[in-house]
């Protein structure tokens, strides 16, 4: 693979201004985030860092930090530096299965974080409760009676996140839980995410009641991402059927579902499984040995495709929206493409 990234067409734009028609469709979104664009854009490992965060909130969304398996005091200084490039509000995204889960709460409320983002599984009631002493707390929730579990439990907001998403996902497709959840859970506002890559799918999903969106594929590649130029060059080249998820290879060791881009990687994680499996069968090793070396096969392979740019055996990780990202360009841009989709949906009911 060559280095080169398509160069960007569009210049930099203004930050978009809705219409009062859209503004007021997504009210209770702008509301809870304290900006003008209710499109959070989902935390990603390594791609979401101060650069991209930053020109998020800036263009008027809401951008949010990924700790992912940041130390508290590398977060704290990603949170300092952030709020140097931004006035805006944006948020942290913590993963709740982090050693550290309540030390990086912490940090979030030593740095005035104003929203928590509590994600990977379900939140311990503790963190939850200190997050909400400082912060508005948005929680995952794959299904009905866990949205309004983790309401009764002190959520400010949900996020849906459907299968179609990058990254690790549920089994359910987003529009059905957007029909499951959106009409059931009305006490705090729910943002959809997982699959969306134009203004259209934002304004359909905010018709049937969500506060807003979640979007992650569609950033990866703006200007201001850090994402190696090979990372970018592999999703302006993918169609969305290239983003699958992994494949567990026998059902006695569970692999969690990864979408991303098929690469030498996929194949040989295969093949890892393939061989432990083996290995486990001769008795060579114990099931928690065996299931651990499966586990390891893919540590630090984002780090690998994100930042080093190995696009063969690292980790792609994108969703299916990714082939409707046809160019680097600046945040502003996509921002301004999405609600002018976004406003041409609307112009088109009348
Ligand atoms: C490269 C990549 C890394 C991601 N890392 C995280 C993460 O660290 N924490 C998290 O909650 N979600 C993570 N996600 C999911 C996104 O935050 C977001 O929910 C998802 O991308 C939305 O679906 P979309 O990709 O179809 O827009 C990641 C997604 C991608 C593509």
């Amino acid at each position: 693979m060559n280095n080169a990234v398509a160069p960007s067409e569009n210049k930099p734009t203004a930050s978009p201004v809705p219409s009062p028609r859209l503004a007021a469709l997504w009210k209770r979104g702008t509301d809870f985030f304290g900006c003008p664009l209710a499109i959070m854009a989902g935390a990603m490992t390594w791609v979401s860092e101060r650069n991209l965060v930053a020109a998020i909130s800036n263009a008027g969304g809401f951008g949010v930090l990924a700790c992912g398996s940041m130390t508290p005091q590398l977060l704290d200084a990603e949170i300092k530096a952030t709020q140097t490039l931004t006035k805006k509000p944006f948020g942290v995204n913590l993963i709740t299965m982090h050693p550290q889960l309540l030390e990086l709460v912490a940090v979030c409320a030593a740095n005035n974080v104003s929203h928590v983002v509590l994600a990977g599984g379900i939140p311990p009631t503790e963190a939850i409760k200190q997050a909400k002493a400082f912060a508005k707390v948005i929680c995952f929730a794959p299904a009905v009676v866990l949205a309004k579990r983790m309401v009764k439990n002190g959520a400010d907001a949900i996020v849906i996140e459907g299968a179609e998403a990058g990254g690790h996902i549920g089994p359910v497709s987003t529009s059905v839980l957007a029909q499951e959840i959106l009409p059931v859970v009305r006490d705090v506002p729910v943002f959809v995410a997982g699959g969306i890559g134009r203004g259209e799918a934002v304004v359909s999903y905010l018709e049937m009641g969500a506060a807003g969106v979640q979007m992650g594929t569609r950033f990866v590649c703006a200007t201001e991402s850090i994402a190696h130029p090979n990372f970018k060059k592999a999703f302006i080249r993918a169609n969305a059927r290239d983003a699958m998820p992994s494949v567990q290879f026998d059902k006695r060791f569970p692999v969690i579902p990864v979408r991303a881009l098929q690469n030498d990687g996929t194949e040989e994680f295969m093949e890892t499984q393939r061989r432990v499996v083996e290995k486990f069968t001769r008795g060579e090793l114990d099931m928690t040995a065996a299931q651990l070396e499966i586990e390891h096969f893919w540590a630090g392979a984002l780090r690998r495709a994100v930042i080093d740019g190995d696009v063969e055996r690292g980790s792609l990780m994108a969703g299916q929206s990714v082939g409707m990202v046809t160019r680097e360009e600046p945040v502003t841009s996509i921002m301004a493409e999405l609600i002018q989709q976004a406003e041409a949906a609307l112009t088109a009911r009348n």
